[in-house]
């Protein structure tokens, strides 16, 4: 495909100059560019504008936890590429895992470090009800909706009616499910307001589809590979350079951070000794497992809009296995720069310390026989690391346009604006 033969990229001065050959330009190439947002099927809205609008309404809105004062933004700071900074995310309580950014989350597979959510949009729902996030329920999600009349406005011009949330007897708050509350509605509430608050998640889901970062040095270098263009070759330092050489080479990293998102979108256990010192608690890919084939937010569930999709496939027919236990997701190793902590506990805290676990596997935690056995220590010296370290930095992209970096102006677009119709308006089953 690529017949550039072995380039002598000779830019730094008098240093000698790094060469790259058929092979590894090959991989390079792999991993860049970042391409445009794929289409979800499972959520009809995914690339609308109107609803990324209403969606970015709720994302910065604090008024829908139970303190008043969470938002998805509280945990997701647009500056810090959607992450917090903090090992551990502090909501209502503090949590027990870190915040990963969402710069380019569109493109994932499995959301969450443990998958047990199978689409952007079903991720969404999961922060409301969960007690160390807003604590609060989708029937308070849901009245708040259509007690704030923009929200009301944006949500039908959309979505269609919202459910009759004022009869408290029919939705009370506290109903969460699994509780006697919710289980006490009707199916058909039941089904009313998890299509309303189903509609929220695609909404939200459509706003973080526009959260793309791309553009970062190394993406100027591997145009400059393609085209054969100096100037572009030389977005890398030397350093960066070996750095990324080691990467696609020796230190076998590609293995399971492959691709423009330099993730495989699988989980692996590497070992990670535990934040807490104990030993692993946290079942990891297992219970996620567990938690998406039985949600009915799922791909295959009655809120996807293609519930026999590909999507929907894999859900259904991933299998648990011992293997799983205490995997996490491979993140994406973009714009590391603003996201430390790293790991699924926020273990260490900057890239030298993730570069040493991986030189040496110190206290690495084998669980059992079950676990996959693929790393060895790189036993790398310092200036290698210190490559290694300046090519993973340059992996840092510009933020998306500031307009999607803070709270919009209003829910909806300005009338002029094509509005989408939803394909089934849903209709309000419960009306006489
Ligand atoms: C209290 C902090 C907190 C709040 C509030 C919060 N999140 Fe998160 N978010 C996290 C943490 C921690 C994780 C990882 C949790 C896990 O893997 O179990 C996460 C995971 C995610 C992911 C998965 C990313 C991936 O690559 O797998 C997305 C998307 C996301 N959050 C979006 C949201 C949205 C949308 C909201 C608001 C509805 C929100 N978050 C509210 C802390 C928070
Ligand atoms: C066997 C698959 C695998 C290989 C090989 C691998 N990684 Fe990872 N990497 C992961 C997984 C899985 C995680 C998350 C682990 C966790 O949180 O428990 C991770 C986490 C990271 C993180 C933290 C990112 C974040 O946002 O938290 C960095 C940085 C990283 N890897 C860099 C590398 C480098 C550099 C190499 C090569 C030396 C490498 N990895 C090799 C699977 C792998």
């Amino acid at each position: 495909m690529f017949t550039i033969g072995c380039m002598l990229i000779a830019l730094n001065g008098t240093l000698p100059p790094i060469v790259f050959t058929p092979d590894e330009q090959r991989r390079i190439l792999q991993h860049s560019p970042v391409p445009a947002p794929p289409d979800d099927p499972t959520n009809d809205w995914d690339h609308n504008a109107h609803a990324a609008r209403f969606g970015q309404s709720l994302f910065f809105d604090a008024g829908f936890s139970s303190n008043g004062q969470i938002s998805c933004a509280s945990c997701h700071g647009p500056m810090i590429a959607f992450t917090d900074g903090v090992p551990l995310s502090e909501g209502l309580t503090i949590g027990s895992r870190h915040s990963p950014s969402l710069l380019n989350v569109s493109h994932q597979r499995w959301f969450f470090w443990d998958g047990r959510a199978d689409t952007l949009w079903s991720q969404a729902l999961h922060p409301i009800e969960s007690s160390d996030e807003f604590g609060s329920s989708h029937n308070a999600y849901v009245l708040r909706l259509t007690q704030t009349p923009s929200y009301r406005e944006a949500y039908e011009r959309l979505f269609g009616p919202l459910p009759k949330m004022e009869d408290r007897e029919r939705f009370p708050l506290e109903a969460k499910a699994g509780t006697p509350a919710w289980n006490a509605m009707s199916s058909q509430d039941q089904h009313a307001v998890n299509e309303a608050i189903a509609n929220c998640g695609k909404a939200i889901a459509a706003y973080e589809t526009q959260l793309q970062s791309t553009g970062s040095a190394f993406d100027v270098f591997a145009e400059g590979l393609r085209e054969e263009d100096p100037q572009k070759l030389a977005a890398l330092t030397h350093s960066a350079q070996r750095g990324l050489k080691l990467f696609v080479g020796d230190a076998g990293c590609r293995q399971c951070h492959s691709g423009p998102l330099f993730t495989d979108f699988e989980f692996h256990n590497i070992g990670i000794p535990t934040g807490h010192g104990g030993p692993p608690r946290d079942s990891g890919r297992h219970g996620g497992i567990a938690h998406v084939q039985t949600s009915p937010f799922s791909a295959h569930g009655p809120f996807s809009d293609e519930s026999s999709g590909r999507r929907a496939r894999r859900t259904r027919s991933t299998i648990q296995s011992p293997e799983h236990w205490g995997a996490f997701k491979t993140p994406s190793l973009r714009n590391l720069t603003r996201t430390a902590p790293y790991m699924h506990q926020g273990q260490f805290s900057s890239i030298e310390d993730v570069l040493e676990y991986y030189n040496t596997l110190e206290d690495m935690v084998v669980q059992d026989h079950h676990q996959e056995a693929v790393l060895l220590p790189l036993d790398l010296d310092e200036s290698q690391l210190e490559d290694l370290a300046a090519f993973l930095r340059a992996l840092e992209s510009p933020l998306p346009d500031a307009a999607l970096l803070s709270v919009p102006t209003s829910p909806l677009l300005d009338d002029s604006a094509p509005l989408h119709v939803a394909p089934s308006p849903p209709a309000e089953p419960s009306e006489p």
